[in-house]
């Protein structure tokens, strides 16, 4: 998908589809009014009729307006105007995209962005183009005859003034998020047998090839071992497929600035292990490495943006199998932290994986880690899937990600990392535990990581909520990219 932002008169163009509002109460929008006066007063006569009231995410298509050198105009219903929540704005945006894709239109253009159209131009032009992106995407490269590729080709984004340098800097910065994004949903949605850690280190490697600013480098098990990641290779023991440990080193800034390092959970398969999972909906398991490949699609939107400034993606990657080699609830084992952690359920294995990424983490020398991962159940039942869980061992980072996830309408929320549920992992015979009980499962899990991350500023996404839909509209959603790229772009304007 192209996009692109120009200034322009409406009836002049010509575009496959020409898309302007219609405030409630039939109000028009100036793009409209101009539409409107060359058009013979098509649009008045038909508001006047009754065929469009202008309220929040209706649609009207409309062909071979007089005088007007476009085939087609999509009138949107844009709601009252100034009073639009952002939820309203995003219908309002998916109607219009809809509404677009319905038609054999190759190309697009919208006039949404000069009148106060939501919280602001440049929030509504963010969420235009994730949008488009988002409806295009298609996840059917495994069926023997894939649909049709959408129509739609080119979004122009159509102003009234001179767009301003924000405005085009948005544009340009979001196509590299979607771009990211759908990096990250295409691995997230691959099968286990075929996304396996081998094929992520592949994929990590590509990235490298592609882009002269990312060195890749991907450490075997042995490797590991010397390294003494003996928690992350507890739980690769019962699977047939070697481990990986996946480092991407971007640099966009000079080599003394440290950088901000990633952490993405891949576990490319969770069976749960020997605490082997109950059979309904197992199939998303395949999700568990949404982490790892958000890191990736992550990766891929800064190199291809160029930002200035260093980041570093790391991804422990294994499955989580059950075999007669496989660890056993009671195993205890010693991470490379030198701590020592009873595993009282294999099931738990995504902490088990990250405490060893953390600590391997420190030799980056970093400025900040942010942890992703589909971490836990408990999550989901606590947020549902709306917001991601955060958690932080700084005030001022989590602020930062709040922002940042608010900016790109992809949000989190804080929840708390008090010493007092520490207790919960106490054990009998070592360090600590891998689990806290089902109380606060969430918070627990976040305070074995904390365990791990003293030593720099940390931050952890629990995304189990968020990086995929289930049931008919099973599939990933990007999630959490947007929210990373922004605070990443946040990060080099703040210097
Ligand atoms: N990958 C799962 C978490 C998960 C569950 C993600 C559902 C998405 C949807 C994780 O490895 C896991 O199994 N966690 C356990 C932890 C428990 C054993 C303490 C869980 O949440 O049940
Ligand atoms: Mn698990
Ligand atoms: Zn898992």
């Amino acid at each position: 998908m192209e996009f692109s932002i120009k200034q322009g008169s409406p009836e002049k163009l010509k575009c496959g589809c020409l898309v302007v509002g219609v405030f409630d109460g039939g109000k028009l929008s100036k793009a409209a009014q101009m539409i409107d006066k060359v058009a013979q007063h098509a649009l008045s006569d038909l508001i006047a009729r009754g065929d469009m009231d202008g309220k929040a995410a209706t649609t009207l298509l409309l062909h071979k307006l007089p005088g007007v050198a476009t085939e087609r105009v999509l009138l949107v219903g844009l709601g009252k105007a100034g009073e639009l929540d952002n939820k309203t704005s995003l219908d309002i945006l998916r109607a219009t995209f809809c509404a677009v894709n319905a038609t054999p239109a190759k190309d697009a253009t919208l006039y949404l962005t000069d009148e106060g159209v939501g919280k602001d131009a440049v929030w509504i032009l963010k969420q235009a183009v994730l949008t488009a992106a988002e409806q295009v995407f298609r996840a059917d490269s495994l069926k023997s005859k894939p649909a049709k590729a959408a129509a739609l080709k080119s979004v122009t984004f159509a102003t009234l003034d001179k767009p301003t340098a924000a405005l085009k800097n948005t544009l340009e910065q979001t196509a590299a998020t979607t771009r990211g994004m759908a990096l990250t949903k295409t691995l997230a949605n691959l099968p286990g047998n075929i996304c396996t850690p081998t094929y992520l280190a592949a994929q990590a490697l590509a990235l490298g090839k592609a882009h002269k600013s990312i060195k890749t480098t991907v450490l075997e098990e042995k490797d590991m071992q010397k390294l003494g990641m003996g928690s992350f290779l507890s739980v690769t023991r019962g699977s047939e497929q070697p481990a990986k440990l996946i480092t991407l080193e971007y640099c966009g800034a000079d080599k003394k600035q440290k950088p901000i390092v990633l952490v993405g959970k891949g576990i490319t398969f969770d069976t749960g292990g020997i605490s082997l999972k109950p059979g309904a909906d197992m199939d998303e398991m395949k999700y568990d490495m949404c982490g790892a490949a958000s890191v990736l699609g992550t990766l891929q939107a800064v190199a291809e943006m160029g930002l200035k400034l260093n980041v570093v993606g790391v991804i422990p990657t294994c499955e989580n199998m059950p075999s007669g080699k496989a660890t056993k609830p009671g195993d205890i084992v010693t991470s490379m932290s030198g701590q020592t952690i009873e595993i009282l359920n294999t099931d738990a294995e995504g902490r088990l994986i990250l405490c060893d990424a953390l600590t391997y983490s420190k030799k980056f020398n970093p400025d900040t880690v942010v942890d992703i991962a589909t971490l836990t159940g408990a999550c989901v039942i606590a947020l549902g899937h709306v917001a991601s869980g955060m958690f932080s061992n700084d005030d001022k980072l989590a602020k930062e990600l709040i922002a940042a996830g608010d900016q790109a309408h992809d949000r989190i929320w804080q929840l708390p990392l008090w010493d007092d549920y520490q207790p919960l992992l106490d054990s009998n015979f070592a360090d600590m535990q891998n689990i806290g009980g089902r109380a606060g499962g969430t918070i627990t899990a976040a305070c074995f990581l904390a365990r791990f991350t003293k030593d720099y500023r940390w931050a952890h996404l629990d995304i189990a909520g968020t990086a995929n839909l289930s049931g008919k509209n099973k599939g990933a959603t990007g999630r959490p990219v947007p929210l990373l790229t922004q605070y990443l772009i946040n990060r080099t304007a703040a210097k």
